[in-house]
């Protein structure tokens, strides 16, 4: 039976249609999955950019920085990420899945021996009147040692590879980023606030009965400060559009990562750069997908606001400072809601 086999479960007992407990409401569902990729007009979409000449080209940075006032995200392409190491941890990710019930149930959230390793399915179950038609296993990155000793052996290599390799451009970005707020110096005690910690999920979604009724992911705004995200061939990541409150795709482009601002920065920035509700429609088809994000987040015991190189220019700050553990605790407490966890900061 599926029990403890989140919807990968479900889905292999070969039910015909979707149980109840899926079905979304009418306003959560009414996107439907596009398959036209092709925008006509550039400026109507999420930016692709070109990060080969960022040493040679001031632009490439500044259209970071724009895309983040802008649309909150863009895609990148010649990231630094070698694309066999994004290729080897989506394997991972069908790898882990593909173990028996038994095996990933070690690592629910009641049994887990740790609390850096869960495996679960929906969001937040306990608070959500609908469930989302997706499984997860979340990865608290704490050290290198700590890794290699909990994280489940068919995956933890290549999750930690992700995580190193993305390293150096997660810096690169936010340093730009700072730069366009008069933040001068990343030195350590910036680093901790903007990427004191680190959290790398990998997430299934199932082939679905009857994909119109559910969501793979519901509408929400990340609590990063960034994310770094892998998707794969089949899209369905749909990104509310600041301009007209429309909801647009972010097709998949082969080797992209998806970079998206998440509400640490936007609250940091004092609503400069905007941290965007998405939401992943459940695809028709015959694969099963999934995808691979990377939170960057302050660590824990920061406290976040408006930092002071922003607020010294005579801005008013839009929000409050709050301590990020804190934070980061009222959105796991809820269901996935849109953009209303940052009312948390206000
Ligand atoms: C999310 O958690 O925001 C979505 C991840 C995905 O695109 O699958
Ligand atoms: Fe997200």
């Amino acid at each position: 039976v599926h029990e403890g086999n989140g919807v990968k479960g479900l889905a292999e007992m070969n039910i015909k249609t979707l149980p109840d407990q899926y079905i979304q409401p009418l306003q959560e569902r009414t996107v439907s999955m596009t398959t036209n990729n092709i925008v006509a007009d550039e400026d109507e979409s999420i930016p692709v950019i070109d990060m080969a000449d960022w040493d040679h080209n001031p632009k490439v940075a500044e259209s970071i920085c724009d895309a983040a006032e802008k649309w909150g995200f863009f895609q990148i392409v010649n990231h630094s990420v070698p694309i066999q190491v994004l290729e080897d941890v989506k394997g991972a990710t069908h790898r882990f899945f593909a173990l028996k019930a038994e095996e990933k149930r070690q690592y629910s959230k009641e049994v887990s021996p740790t609390n850096n390793v869960r495996y679960g399915t929906s969001f937040s179950p306990q608070a959500e009147n609908a469930l989302e038609w997706k499984d997860y296993l979340s990865l608290f990155y704490v050290s290198d040692d700590e890794a290699t000793a909990s994280w489940p052996s068919v995956c933890k290599d290549q999750a930690l590879e992700f995580m190193k390799k993305s390293e150096f451009v997660i810096k690169r970005l936010l340093e730009a980023l700072m730069k366009r707020l008069n933040v001068k110096d990343m030195d350590e005690t910036k680093e901790l606030l903007l990427m004191g910690s680190k959290r790398i999920n990998l997430n299934y979604y199932p082939i679905c009965p009857n994909p119109e009724l559910t969501v793979g992911v519901g509408r929400h705004s990340d609590v990063s400060t960034l994310t770094v995200l892998l998707q794969d061939d089949i899209g369905g990541l749909y990104v509310r559009k600041i301009a007209d409150d429309s909801w647009i795709h972010v097709p998949p482009v082969a080797g992209s990562l998806v970079i998206n601002i998440g509400d640490a920065l936007q609250i940091m920035s004092n609503g400069r750069y905007k941290s965007i509700e998405h939401r992943r429609v459940t695809a028709n088809g015959s694969k099963n997908r999934v995808s691979i994000p990377i939170f960057v987040n302050p660590r824990p015991s920061e406290v976040i606001g408006p930092l002071p190189e922003v607020i010294e220019r005579g801005e008013k700050p839009v929000y409050r400072q709050v301590l990020y553990s804190d934070y980061v605790k009222y959105f796991f407490k809820k269901a996935h809601d849109g953009k209303d966890t940052v009312q948390f900061a206000k």
